[in-house]
């Protein structure tokens, strides 16, 4: 029997419960970027309380990102300094923390919005090293591992999809190909640095000529051969699935993944309650889910699952905090 509160192995990570407070913007930093104490107070609320692991508000590659303005940025001067901060505050608990990286834009210098189809092999030989500096930065902070949002429409699942990757060289045509750009900073990252890296994926795309099912498993499976530990999984594109929906949408899927893969793997979205996340987890193969909306509502809100052996979150999945790219709740 599975339980949401059980100690497990989470890849070369040790969990105290099979939740993970998935991505989440925190914007509420101060001029220059610096972190807030009511930033640090969430952080301690979400590793106080039963998390088995936690991964980081997004941070962009570049200061001219798309997502930039609603997240954080590597290069401020007291990112070091304010996500040991951070780190420690989730080692205080043994809960591990990992340092979210995705982008929406490529800039190579002379061109802000390179895409898969223009970038050069220099290009792209620019773009693995800032991720791999990236990953150098976060094990400098305290981060237990990286994830690389590889999925919603973020540049490195834009570059793994055929609908909008048409290469004709290394970097384009198959599956191996077009997960290539990735699966070389994978394999840089794990051969120079002691870290956990995690890629956060789509299940599948719903455009014509977009990746399908079948697919994204192939792509899993090739970013474990270049040594990924982790799969999450996404889905901006299709998470218009989960409404209306009364059994999660993905778990004909990943149980399929799972079989697949030997990596763990995260299952997450609109998940509310623990009575159906337990159901979840005793009826399939999956061990680990996400949740950020519920953590948005009351950071803390599994300390009290925790104390009456079940629980349902107070969000209504209203959306606001999304739509209006803050971190706080619009109701509570
Ligand atoms: C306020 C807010 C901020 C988010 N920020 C991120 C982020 O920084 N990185 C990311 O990968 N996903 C982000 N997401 C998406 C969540 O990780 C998650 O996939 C989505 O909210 C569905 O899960 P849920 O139903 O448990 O909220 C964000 C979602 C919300 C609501």
């Amino acid at each position: 029997m599975k339980d949401i509160f059980d100690k497990c192995q989470f890849g070369n990570l040790e969990l105290n419960g099979r939740i993970v407070r998935t991505g989440t913007w925190e914007t509420e930093t101060e001029e220059g970027g610096f972190l807030t104490p009511a930033i640090y107070d969430r952080y301690e609320k979400i590793a106080s309380s039963g998390t088995g692991l936690i991964v980081s508000e997004i941070f962009a590659l570049d200061h001219k990102d798309r997502f930039f303005e609603y997240s954080s940025n590597l290069n401020y001067r007291g990112f070091i300094k304010d996500y040991q901060i951070v780190t420690d505050i989730a080692h205080k608990y043994d809960v591990p923390i990992l340092g979210q990286l995705a982008f929406f834009y490529y800039d190579d210098g002379d061109n802000q919005k390179v895409e898969a189809n223009e970038i050069t092999e220099e290009g792209i030989r620019k773009l693995q090293a800032e991720v791999i500096m990236a990953a150098k930065k976060f094990s400098f902070a305290g981060f237990d591992g990286i994830q690389i949002n590889m999925g919603n429409n973020f540049y490195l699942s834009r570059f793994m999809n055929p609908y909008f990757n048409q290469r004709t060289d290394k970097y384009g045509g198959n599956t191996e190909n077009r997960v290539r750009i990735s699966a070389e900073i994978i394999k840089v990252i794990k051969k120079t640095m002691d870290i956990h890296v995690s890629c956060r994926i789509n299940p599948w795309d719903v455009r014509k000529g977009g990746v399908t099912a079948d697919e994204s498993i192939a792509i899993a499976k090739e970013l474990e051969k270049a040594g990924a530990d982790s799969i999450q999984l996404t889905a901006r594109t299709i998470s218009y699935l989960y409404d209306g929906n009364d059994k999660h949408p993905f778990l004909v899927y990943v149980d399929k993944l799972i079989d697949e893969l030997d990596i763990p793997v995260v299952l997450g979205g609109s998940l509310r309650d623990m009575n159906t996340i337990n159901e979840v987890l005793n009826n399939t193969d999956v061990e680990f889910v996400s949740m950020s909306k519920p953590f948005v509502a009351q950071a803390d809100f599994l300390a009290d699952w925790k104390a009456n052996g079940e629980g349902e979150s107070i969000c209504y999945s209203c959306n606001n905090c999304y739509s209006k790219k803050k971190s706080t709740c619009f109701k509570y």
